[in-house]
């Protein structure tokens, strides 16, 4: 049987140039997803991260045996992946397949995804915003999948298209956290805090709350800024606001850092919920192959 455990995994939904590449190389801590403004994520990438003791490098299925050590190197393969696959502008439900190996990170699959675009652009399949929608939920039913629903935060979350997709396929919001981005952009005098404090009634509720971030923005990323510098200054920014820095936000998650946590928390809680089932696949699976051995 070839048929994958349901391992856990995180998958980001939400809308096109949301923040969700950003959001995933955040918690991976590195830098080569291929991220900007426009539909630059075509093609679902699933990331396989797996520690290992000494090495680090990344490894694609279409391109085995070649060891790409640096975020550049894997960037460019993953756009070249995409164009290969889809041209210049169109989009692709088959996945490229990445193994990350690493001594700083854990055994961990995520999911990066386009984005959900409503209205097509003129130079666009105008099947577009379907074959997205379509190749979106099928990574988000399943149920170990651990969605992250990004929103920029200057967006309407009511409307938020992240959340709406979300409440599809998990409408107790049983395995959605809600990720909030942009918060460096939003209106001066505004703020999301009463969202993420789980205290603004017109936010859709959610079991697992929101979490806020701010991302490197486009100039960041021309300018090649580095994930030190960003999660400095992402410190500062919340720091010294004058909302975010007040110690009645002591009880919000705000930054990467604490979207790290969090997610790595859910993950630990998600496995134990499922090793009884995961378990008992792997039981079923044995006595497969033992039967055909037989
Ligand atoms: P995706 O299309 O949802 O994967 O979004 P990307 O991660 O590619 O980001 C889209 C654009 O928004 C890029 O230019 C990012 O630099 C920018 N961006 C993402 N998050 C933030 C953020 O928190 N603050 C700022 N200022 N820009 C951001
Ligand atoms: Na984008
Ligand atoms: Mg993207």
């Amino acid at each position: 049987g070839s048929a994958a455990l349901d391992l856990p995994m995180f998958v980001v939904v939400g809308a096109q140039s949301s923040g969700k590449s950003s959001v995933l190389d955040n918690v991976i801590g590195r830098s080569f997803l291929p991220r900007g403004s426009g539909t630059v994520t075509r093609r679902p990438l699933v990331l396989m991260m797996q520690h290992h003791a000494s090495e680090e490098y990344g490894e694609f299925n279409h391109l085995p045996g070649q060891r790409l050590t640096t975020d550049a190197q894997i960037c460019s393969a993953i756009e070249k992946a995409t164009i290969d696959e889809c041209g210049e502008k169109g989009f692709s439900s088959r996945p490229i397949y990445l193994h990350y190996y690493s001594p700083t990170v854990p055994d961990l699959t995520l999911v990066d995804l386009p984005g959900l675009i409503k209205a097509h652009a003129a130079d666009m399949d105008p099947s577009a915003p379907h074959i997205i929608k379509t190749m979106v939920l099928e990574f988000a039913q399943a149920p170990a999948a651990i969605l992250l629903a990004v929103t920029p935060a200057h967006s309407d979350l009511v409307t938020s298209d992240a959340i709406q997709l979300a409440r599809e396929v998990d409408p107790d919001g049983q395995r959605t956290l809600g990720v909030l981005t942009k918060l460096d952009l939003m209106d001066e005098g505004t703020d999301c805090s009463t969202a993420l404090l789980g205290e603004d009634p017109r936010a859709p509720k959610l079991r697992l709350g929101y979490v806020g971030v701010v991302n490197r923005g486009q100039k960041d990323i021309n300018n090649g800024v580095d994930l030190t510098a960003a999660r400095a200054r992402e410190r500062t920014f919340f720091k010294e606001h004058g909302v975010y820095g007040r110690p009645a936000m002591s009880g919000a998650r705000l930054g990467t850092e604490a979207l790290v946590a969090t997610s790595s928390a859910l993950l630990v809680e998600h496995i134990e919920r499922s090793l009884p089932k995961l378990k008992s696949q792997i039981a079923a699976r044995l006595e497969a192959s033992e039967g055909e051995l037989a």
